[in-house]
């Protein structure tokens, strides 16, 4: 299973090549198993990274990497280039806090999140969202998905204005899209 998430991200690293440009310091919050950064890493090794989340549940364990309270991140003001929150947002208990400390600490942040097909029930989204989980072997006792509307408005509330929105190539049978999100 790990090497299928392994997989879906050597298959986005040319998507995001473009974006990483002149970055220098990634903070990659809510790491959980944190293959996707680690792969990341394979690919610009030339970027210094760190991870964070609220538990330990890495299968890959080369990056620094925090345990914090889910509230107030361990680093300084603008300490990083750019904050990734990927799939993160939606399993936290308070997504404001945690997507303002990630703007406070880095001079960017990078949100992949997705939505459901128009047509899509909210229960078959969190069917879906268990299956995908226990196929990778990650426990997330949160789930509160974004409609797009609930997500700009998120956005806007911790400040933050989308530079880009990209649609992101997702080949999975979930009824989802999803996007990627510059802010600043
Ligand atoms: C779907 S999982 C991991 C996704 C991971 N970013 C990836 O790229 O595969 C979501 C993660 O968010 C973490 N999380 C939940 N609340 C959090 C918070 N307040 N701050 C940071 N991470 C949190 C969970 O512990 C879990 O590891």
């Amino acid at each position: 299973m790990n090497k299928q998430l392994e997989d879906i991200i050597s298959d986005l690293i040319e998507f995001f090549r473009p974006h990483i440009e002149g970055i220098d310091s990634v903070l990659d919050i809510g790491t959980g198993t944190s293959i996707p950064i680690h792969v990341f890493a394979e690919h610009f090794p030339e970027i210094k990274y760190n991870t964070i989340d609220i538990v330990d549940i890495r299968k890959r364990k080369t990056l620094p990497f925090k345990i914090y309270n889910g509230s107030q991140l361990p680093f300084g003001n603008s300490e990083f280039d750019i904050s990734v929150l990927n799939e993160t947002l939606h399993h936290c208990e308070d997504p404001l806090t945690v997507l303002a400390e990630a703007r406070r600490v880095s001079k960017s942040v990078f949100v992949i999140e997705h939505f459901p097909c128009r047509g899509t029930d909210i229960k078959e989204l969190i069917k879906t969202e268990e299956k995908a989980l226990s196929d990778f072997n990650i426990e997330c006792s949160i789930y509160k998905p974004f409609t797009e509307h609930s997500l700009y408005l998120l956005f806007e509330k911790a400040g933050l204005d989308i530079l880009d929105q990209i649609e992101v190539p997702y080949h999975g049978s979930r009824k989802i899209k999803k996007y990627f999100f510059k802010l600043e």
